[in-house]
This record gives C-alpha cells, sequence and structure tokens, in this order.
C-alpha cells in the first residue's frame, strides 16, 4: 500500500463543478504526471465544505492550506511550488488552517465562527462516492447498532421520540410520532419516502447533504423503514440534482453490495430497498401529498388533508415523508443515543439547523449552527456581516413562504418556537439578507410571481387569489396603486390562508403580511399624491 506524502482534497459539488473543479483536477493530474509524483501525492473528491461563491477549493494535507477561487491556469506554479517545495502559494487566494478540529479551520473561508456540525459533519472529508471511507468515518454505525443490539422498531421510534426531533422539511412536526403513527397504521404494506424536492427559492441545504453524504441518506431510509415497518423506500429528488441523484443511485449500489440494502440486511431477517424518483420542477411537488400523486405517475396535485399521509399515502398505504436534512439527524441520534442530541439547540427544538445564507451577506453558504442561534450571529458572524459595509434592512427567512424580519428582531433565535413567538417561520432554513439599497416592494412581487405561476389551479382561492395579489402589487409598482391597496394585498391574502385547499395557496400571507407590516412606508411611497 503507498503512503501519500500530500492529499489534495477537492470538494466537489454543484457549485464547484460549474466553477470548473475537474478542469482543475485534470491540469494537477498533467502536473503531477509530469513530474512523476504520482505515488506521492494523492487527490480526493470529497463533498461540499458549505460554501458559496469562492469557486474551485483545493485543501492541501498535511499542512492543511485552502485555496479559493482556483483556476487552470494556477495549476503549474502551484504544484512547483506548494507540492514540490512546501511553500504556500501566495499569489493565490488561501489561507492557512493552525487549529486542529477540521470544522474550525473553516473560519478562513469566510466562516468566522466554528460551526457545530453533526448533519455534514463527513461531508468534505470523505469522498461520497467511496463506501469504505464512509464506513472508517463511522458511516452505518446506527444500523450496525440496531442489527447487533437486536433494538426492536418500538425502540427506535421511541428513541426518536425522546431525541424531540423536530421536521425540517418546515412544519416542524415531531418524527417520532410521525413514525409512531405510520408503524399503528393498519396494513401490511407501508412506505417511507425522502423528501428532497427542495424547491423553496433561495435553498440548498438538502443538495448539499446529499451531495456530500448520501450514504447517511440510505442509512437513515433503513432505519426508518425498520421503524415503521416498510420494506420500500424512495427518494424523490429535483429533477435538476443532477449530482445528487447520481451520488445518491451510486450510495445505493454500494450499500446493495456490502448487504446494507436489500435482502436479510446484515443477517437480520430485515429486507429493504430504495428506489430514486425524479422530481419535474413544479414547486407544490414538495408538498408531501402532491409529491405522493406525482410518485404515483399522476399530475401533482395537492390532496386534501385529512386522510393524512401516515394512514393513506402512497397507493393508500400508510407512508410516512420526511425532509432529506430530518432524515439526516436519525443515524447519528441511533449511534449516539437521544440524550446526545438533546444537548445540543433548544430545549423545545433540540439539534442543530442547516442554513443557506444569501443575498447581501460576505459570505454566502451553508452553515449548520445548534438550533436557537441568533439571526444576528448567522447574519453577522457566520454570514461575515453586509457585503461592502452596508447597513442591513432585512432577511426573508424560509424563502418564498417566509417572513420579512427587519432589523428590530435581528435578535431573534432561529428555532422553531422562538420564530412562532414573532409571527415568522423557520420554513426551509433559507436566510436571504438584504441590505439598505434593497426594495422590499420588488422582493415580493417576485415573490408573488413566484407563487402565481407555482399555483397548481385546482382550488379557485389560490388559483385566483395568487393572480389578484400579483396585479395588486404591479399597480402599487406603476405609481398606479390606491393607498386602500396595501390592506387589500393583506385582506386577500388571509383570505386564501383560510380558504386554499393547500399550504402554498396559505403561504403568501407570511410574506404579503410582514412586509406591509414592517415596511409599509415603502409601498405608501409609491402610491401616487392625488389617491394617498
Ligand atoms: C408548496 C410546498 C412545498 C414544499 N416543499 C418541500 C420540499 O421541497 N421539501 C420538504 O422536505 N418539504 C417540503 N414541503 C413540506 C412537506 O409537505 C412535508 O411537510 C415535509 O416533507 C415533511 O417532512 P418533515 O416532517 O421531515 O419536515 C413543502 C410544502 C409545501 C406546502
Ligand atoms: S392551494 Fe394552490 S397549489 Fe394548493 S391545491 Fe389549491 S390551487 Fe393548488
Amino acid at each position: 500500500m503507498s503512503i501519500f506524502r500530500s492529499h489534495i482534497l477537492l470538494p466537489v459539488d454543484a457549485d464547484t463543478v460549474e466553477a470548473g473543479v475537474f478542469a482543475v483536477k485534470r491540469c494537477i493530474e498533467e502536473e503531477i504526471a509530469a513530474r512523476q509524483l504520482e505515488s506521492e501525492i494523492k487527490i480526493l473528491e470529497t463533498g461540499t465544505v458549505g460554501i458559496s461563491g469562492k469557486g474551485v477549493i483545493l485543501v492541501v494535507y498535511p499542512e492543511r492550506v485552502y485555496y479559493t477561487g482556483v483556476t487552470p491556469d494556477q495549476i503549474p506554479r502551484f504544484v512547483e511550488e506548494q507540492l514540490v517545495k512546501g511553500r504556500i502559494c501566495r499569489e493565490m487566494t488561501h489561507i492557512t488552517a493552525d487549529v486542529a478540529a477540521g470544522v474550525k479551520s473553516l473560519h478562513g473561508l469566510g466562516l468566522t465562527r466554528a460551526q457545530n456540525r453533526i448533519i455534514l459533519d463527513k461531508s468534505w472529508k470523505i469522498d461520497p462516492e467511496n463506501i469504505s471511507e464512509v464506513l472508517a468515518q463511522g458511516g452505518y454505525s446506527g444500523l450496525e447498532k440496531i442489527v447487533a443490539d437486536r433494538i426492536s422498531p418500538e425502540a427506535v421510534i421511541a428513541e426518536i421520540k425522546q431525541s424531540g426531533l423536530r421536521g425540517r422539511g418546515g412544519a416542524g412536526f415531531p418524527t417520532g410520532l410521525k413514525w409512531e403513527f405510520t408503524r399503528k397504521a393498519a396494513g401490511d404494506e407501508k412506505y417511507i419516502i425522502c423528501n428532497a424536492d427542495e424547491g423553496e427559492p433561495g435553498t440548498f441545504k438538502d443538495r448539499l447533504i446529499l451531495e456530500g453524504d448520501p450514504h447517511k441518506l440510505v442509512e437513515a431510509l433503513t432505519i426508518a423503514g425498520y421503524a415503521i415497518g416498510a420494506r420500500r423506500g424512495f427518494v424523490y429528488i429535483r429533477g435538476e440534482y443532477k449530482l445528487s441523484i447520481e451520488r445518491m443511485r451510486k450510495a445505493i449500489e454500494q450499500a446493495r453490495q456490502y448487504n446494507l440494502l436489500g435482502k436479510n440486511i446484515l443477517e437480520s431477517g430485515f429486507d429493504f430497498d430504495i428506489e430514486i424518483r425524479m422530481g419535474a420542477g413544479a414547486y407544490v411537488c414538495g408538498e408531501e401529498t402532491s409529491l405522493i400523486e406525482s410518485l404515483e405517475g399522476k399530475r401533482g396535485n395537492p390532496r386534501v388533508k385529512p386522510p393524512y399521509p401516515v394512514t393513506h399515502g402512497l397507493w393508500q398505504k400508510p407512508t410516512a415523508v420526511n425532509n432529506v436534512e430530518t432524515l439526516a439527524n436519525v443515524p447519528g441520534i441511533i449511534a449516539n443515543g437521544f440524550a446526545w442530541f438533546k444537548k445540543l439547540g433548544t430545549e423545545k427544538c433540540p439539534g442543530t439547523k442547516v442554513f443557506t445564507i444569501l443575498g447581501h451577506v460576505e459570505y454566502p453558504g451553508l452553515i449548520e449552527v445548534d438550533m436557537g442561534t441568533p439571526l444576528r450571529e448567522i447574519v453577522f458572524s457566520y454570514g461575515g456581516g453586509i457585503k461592502g459595509g452596508k447597513r442591513f434592512k432585512a432577511a426573508l427567512l424560509g424563502g418564498a413562504a417566509g417572513v420579512f424580519i427587519p432589523e428590530a428582531l435581528l435578535d431573534v433565535r432561529m428555532d422553531f418556537e422562538s420564530l412562532k413567538e414573532n409571527k415568522a417561520v423557520l420554513g426551509s432554513g433559507a436566510v436571504l439578507v438584504m441590505d439598505e439599497s434593497a426594495s422590499i416592494v420588488e422582493m415580493l412581487f417576485s415573490i408573488l410571481k413566484f407563487f402565481a405561476h407555482e399555483s397548481c389551479g385546482q382550488c379557485a382561492p389560490c388559483r385566483i387569489g395568487t393572480r389578484q395579489l400579483l396585479e395588486i402589487i404591479y399597480r402599487i409598482r406603476q405609481g398606479k396603486g390606491k393607498v386602500e391597496d396595501i390592506d387589500a394585498m393583506v385582506r386577500l391574502a388571509e383570505t386564501m390562508q383560510a380558504t386554499s385547499l393547500c399550504p402554498l395557496g396559505q403561504s403568501p400571507v407570511m410574506p404579503v403580511k410582514s412586509a406591509v407590516d414592517y415596511f409599509r412606508s415603502e409601498f405608501a411611497a409609491l402610491i401616487p399624491a392625488q389617491q394617498a
């Protein structure tokens, strides 16, 4: 076996692929080959480090030097300086990490505070396409523990219930309870579905979890299947997520080869397998009942609830639908016990939360921090503050179906309970930061355009209401609005909330009401004087 003197970690995610990571990799390979260093230097593709917009990233071990924005033309000099002479290539954007713990070394890449990574723990340290590396880093130990200790399905559910894990797909429903309902529902055939549709604008956490550690999802789905009594699991992935789909497919194949999926898993007598299904880009298909309709091969229209999927889901059989991030917590809880999980986050919302920070911040990207971390810290410490030294104006939390948060609420804690107390939502975990130059009216206009486009049209309040909202805000933007239009928008959105069939039509009230409550003057400023 060769002992390599240097390892180059090359995070491969959709961002770095677009930035040309494979062209950089090819150049490094050529340069290494030209110097006959193949037996000394190893290049490893890993999952994401969670940073957006910094181009191709290289991490050189053992020196732990991070290079960002790497381009192919820099490679000959990089190889000569860093790999041959062992000197930092100073003309390239880089940072040296002098801290021992891996996560802390992310500071230098812009994340000014240490994160608490339990979901993205392995993501950037392993080759997600190599199950041996996953196993070496403790992958599948939750599943192995269940088999080795003969833990019953009921005990697995009890562990998840005691952990206090709540769904990360938006609603925060207790996961253990959902599994218990599904297990107890009548019927032999049951299903577990991983919701990886991720259509909420500004959200890409599930993609990076899938790209960075797909085996975690395979393990989680298998545990969930065992707990609820399902033999088939599905991952419904957004069709545009090519790399996630490819990596999930490889992870499933490798798990089958290692008897971690398929018949008689680890000689336990339990049979379980996973199938991948691709979404076709409709936002509403992320809603669990539309997703189920789509999985059944029908048009993805939401169903009337109740009955809920836990009793009448896929093909009318009991089905648990869980978000990617929710499931990604499961292996750790089983392997380490519920008490370990409860030490993280807040009492009512234990665990961590993965946020996508974007907009006018210095360092957009993905962070994983304890539930309950104040928004101010997320924006100013993890996000690096407002770009160009400008002033913070607002943050839109949770995507289009989210809430505008003004500066006065910057200290709100980011967990289900604290946000609810402040009439806000955690939603998908997107934090879109706007500086003083941003227009709330324009942002709301984009959101309402999105809803009008994505309404499935099945029920009148949403089909007509989303159009009318768009017409009103369009009028206001054009300087043709009346002062009554501002409150008319709120009333209309409230009526939609009360009468729409599914949560899509019930959602515009959140951005509309918060925009008007906190930024009414911006709307009023666009009303012509004779109308005001
Ligand atoms: C319009 C709409 C879109 C949704 N999109 C997603 C999505 O992309 N991913 C997701 O996990 N949940 C989405 N949800 C929430 C799901 O309906 C469901 O609550 C969630 O998958 C349950 O998982 P959890 O209990 O693990 O949170 C969406 C809901 C609505 C109303
Ligand atoms: S609320 Fe909108 S998306 Fe939901 S069923 Fe009605 S029309 Fe379709």
